[in-house]
């Protein structure tokens, strides 16, 4: 596998074939006055087409204004495709239906990295390199020692996911192909590795060390769970239901976290920073926490006749309580990975034997009350990808705290996707963003001693 940055030389190659101008005229009174401009309309293969304003300040004066971005494409892809109106998303072009049903993670992991499904030497090779890659340096176990027991393990995940770059030295230099790719390997290897040492030592128990003869998911599920003092076999229901999870979690295109990696990573900093800059922004409530706070809210409702209590809330304007799991910037549809994991929830509870898990009960009733409610389908709030995900992690056994560290883990290969594809865009540049200054106008010091009450 080598790297080359062909796919990003291509798509600059594309965009220049595919634009046309619009013209934009600004009449608003002083100071700006009146400026017109041609803008170039760019044209990606699907989706809306975007204004591209990078001559704007310097034609006319005037920057834009797009607080949360929710107007504003930050960059060119060719990973991951959402149309939020129609609920599909889809991973280089592929349904993630079909990769949930038919791939493995690792193979979804080839995908976004690569850009195409892997053929049978190219797959070994990869999973060869992830599986030789999973042991860290033992002298990061120190680093554990440090952290209190009671410390959640996001917060663990965020000291030594940065703490790698102490040790990889060989592996740091952004400008060289293979130190990337052999960055990007360690860090998709030692993920699992790290998030089980994290719980193990809430637990106060040993590490596990990994094991290379057992599958990404596998393995991971063995570290959690195993201890020295017995064998202990992996339940191949829990090692799917893992796989199709991490599935489902691996890239969502320029969401919060990824971009928080692209703005980290514009500067030259190392994968393996840019990789803890990416799980800081994760570990929020209303993103990768979600999952985690949406069993939480479960728990707090705790019977169907208080759902009508909780909606009545989350539509008060006055009170800050939002429906968890329900709502998300680009699906105004049911979030395709919510429905996958509805199916799979119902599937692995049956198999384990739990047929009637309350929590999944009450979730589909609030579901269904909820998707029923004006307010709601007024707003488009349907469920995300958090909804289900946190009931099918706590029926396998994951405790709560680990729910966003699984999250963490998935989106590693998306964050590092979609870095190489940043650092391999020849029209990357460090992200500076500018600002609306709102603040007093020119004033001067005077000593604290002439300062008025
Ligand atoms: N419960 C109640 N009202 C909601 C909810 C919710 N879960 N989500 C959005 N709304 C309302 C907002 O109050 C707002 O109302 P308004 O127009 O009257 O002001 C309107 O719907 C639009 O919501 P915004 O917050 O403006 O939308 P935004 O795109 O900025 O936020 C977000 C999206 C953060 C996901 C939001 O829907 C939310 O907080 N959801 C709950 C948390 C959650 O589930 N997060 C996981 C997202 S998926 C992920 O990151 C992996």
């Amino acid at each position: 596998m080598e790297l080359k940055g062909k796919s990003q030389a291509m798509t600059e190659r594309f965009l220049d074939e595919n634009y046309e101008l619009a013209h934009l005229e600004v009449t608003p009174g002083e100071p700006g006055g009146s400026q017109s401009v041609d803008l170039p309309v760019l044209h990606g293969t699907m989706g809306p087409s975007v204004l591209d304003i990078r001559k704007l300040y310097a034609e006319t004066g005037y920057f834009t204004y797009d607080p949360g971005y929710t107007s504003t494409a930050s960059c060119a892809s060719n990973i991951t495709f959402i149309d939020g109106e129609k609920g599909i998303l889809l991973h280089r072009g592929y349904p993630i239906e079909e990769l949930a049903e038919k791939s493995t993670f690792l193979e979804v992991a080839y995908l976004l990295m690569e850009g195409n499904l892997p053929r049978k030497k190219d797959f070994e090779s990869f999973v060869e390199s992830i599986t030789l890659h999973t042991m860290v340096n033992e002298q990061l176990h120190n680093f554990f020692q440090g952290f209190r027991r009671d410390a959640h393990p996001m917060a663990i995940m965020v000291g030594v996911v940065g703490a790698l770059s102490a040790f990889y030295h060989d592996s740091l230099d952004i400008h060289d192909p293979k130190q990337r790719l052999i960055a990007s390997h360690r860090l998709i290897a030692k993920m699992p590795t790290l998030a089980a040492m994290a719980y193990k030592y809430s637990m106060g128990q040993p590490f596990i060390y990994p094991r290379n003869d057992l599958g990404y998911a596998e393995n991971f599920i063995h570290m959690l769970f195993a201890t020295p003092a017995a064998p202990y076999k992996v339940n191949p229901v829990i090692g799917n239901a893992l796989d199709k999870i991490l599935i489902l979690h691996a890239d969502h295109e320029q969401n919060p976290s990824t971009s928080t990696v692209r703005l980290a990573g514009s500067s030259g900093a190392n994968p393996f920073a840019c990789v803890a800059a990416g799980i800081a922004c994760l570990w929020g409530p209303i993103h990768g926490g979600a999952n985690e706070a949406v069993i939480n809210m479960l728990k707090e409702i705790g019977h169907k006749d208080r759902i009508l209590e909780y909606i009545k809330r989350a539509r008060d304007k006055n009170d800050p309580f939002r429906l968890m799991g329900f709502g998300h910037r680009v699906y105004k549809h049911y979030d395709p990975r919510a429905a996958v994991l509805r199916k799979t929830c119902q599937a692995v509870l049956d198999e384990l034997g739990n047929h009637d898990d309350p929590l999944l009960k009450l979730a589909k009733e609030l579901e269904k009350i909820a998707l029923e409610d004006p307010y709601f389908i007024e707003k488009k709030l349907y469920p995300n990808v958090d909804f289900y995900s946190g009931i099918i992690l706590k029926a396998i056994g994951i405790p709560t705290s680990m729910f966003t560290v699984l999250f963490a883990v998935a989106r590693t290969v998306g964050w590092i996707a979609q870095w190489m594809e940043m650092l391999e865009d020849p029209s990357q540049k460090i992200g500076r963003p500018r600002q609306l200054y709102t603040g007093s106008t020119l004033r001067h010091f005077s000593p604290l001693s002439q300062r008025k009450d």
